[in-house]
């Protein structure tokens, strides 16, 4: 198997050990950044708490290790309730919802990661459970079937998603709060990255190897953290215990990451895309097959970053890639006579 991205969004087996361990921000305060979805969030939870009600259900979108698993625990902690965890893959019978559905007590928060995978059968009782706190299941078939209709307690539930466009209507129209989860600016980054540092017990780092790591962390707080473990590592086995802005320059160039924390795998799309369609309009699997990568795997975690620097726009008629990614990895733009955004 090919070895895991170190600037992968998606969560790796190394991320577990601050994931469940003290790194993850506990309480709303301690989370940072996204402060209009924290607005919202602080708002639903007063006024739920003012009323002893459940908070509003909650649906979050946005690129994968932005802080929605994170926001999930932190609103269950908010409201002095338990979250429990599932995803729309692990439901695959109506009977593993009903089941922790009435195990919860009143108030608790329901956490369904990748939402968007959730089976159609198991998606129908989520309506009136989200609703009206009921289930209603037919028993028997026939002639005898009959519908029994089971009272939950009232609970929250909070959807994440990194594909809110393959939720039905149905199901988003049920959320009181969607909100779109975007890239973290490089100041709300280092912030994330001193205090994991502190929590690291690492001596307190330079301000330049805080933004340095930062400007590299592709505005995702779980690549951030995992760049400052592999800068850690190095520091103490091949820089004598230094953390200036050159040793993190040195322990990333060796995991394959530039100035822009962009790695191996963004750079063969930029070239291919560059010289195999000439910087396009060329279609994502077209682009998929010449990099020799899943095109999903570039639509999840390839392009959203590149479209956020601007080195990548999508167009009706295809990917297209601006003059600053062909200089990025050392091509040289095409002479165009037409605007690239026309
Ligand atoms: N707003 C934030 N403030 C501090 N740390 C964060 C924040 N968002 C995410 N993190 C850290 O980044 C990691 C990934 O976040 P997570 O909630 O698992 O992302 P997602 O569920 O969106 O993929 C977590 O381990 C957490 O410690
Ligand atoms: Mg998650």
């Amino acid at each position: 198997m090919a070895r895991e991205r170190l600037v992968s969004a998606a969560e790796q087996a190394a991320d577990a050990e601050q994931s469940v361990g003290a790194l993850r921000p506990g309480t709303i305060g301690e989370y940072v950044g996204q402060r209009e979805l924290i607005e919202r969030v602080r708002i639903a939870i007063e006024a739920a708490r003012s009323r002893a009600e459940p908070m509003e259900h909650v649906l979050l979108h946005g690129p994968p290790g932005l802080g929605k698993t994170t926001l999930a625990h932190v609103i269950a902690a908010e409201m002095g309730t338990r979250a429990y965890v599932t995803s729309g893959p692990a439901l695959t019978k109506a009977a593993d919802l009903i089941g922790t559905l009435t195990k919860m007590q009143a108030n608790d928060v329901l956490f369904i990661d990748e939402i968007h995978r959730l089976p159609t059968a198991v998606e129908e009782y989520i309506y009136p459970a989200m609703e009206d706190f009921r289930i209603d299941f037919t028993v028997d078939s026939g002639m005898h079937s009959k519908v029994v209709t089971i009272g939950l307690r009232p609970f929250t539930l909070i959807g994440a998603t990194t594909r809110a466009g393959l939720l039905t209507q149905a199901l988003r129209s049920r959320f009181g709060i969607s909100h779109n989860l975007g890239f973290y600016p490089v100041e709300d980054l280092v912030t994330i990255i001193d205090r994991a540092a502190r929590l690291m017990k690492m001596p307190p780092l330079p301000a330049e190897t805080l933004s340095s790591i930062a400007e590299r962390s592709r505005g995702t707080p779980r690549v951030a953290l995992r760049l400052l473990r592999r800068v850690r590592d190095f520091s103490t086995v091949r820089a004598g215990g230094r953390q200036d802005a050159d040793v993190v320059d040195r322990a990333l160039a060796l995991e394959g990451v530039d100035e822009l924390g962009l790695d191996e795998l963004d750079r063969r799309y930029l070239r291919a895309l560059g010289t195999t369609y000439a910087g396009g309009p060329a279609g994502l699997e077209a682009i998929a097959a010449s990099v020799g990568e899943d095109s999903q795997t570039l639509e999840d975690v390839v392009e959203p970053y590149l479209l956020q620097v601007g080195y990548l726009a999508r167009t009706r008629q295809g990917r297209r890639m601006t003059d600053a990614a062909f200089r990025h990895v050392g091509l040289t733009p095409p002479a165009r006579a037409e605007a690239l955004f026309d």
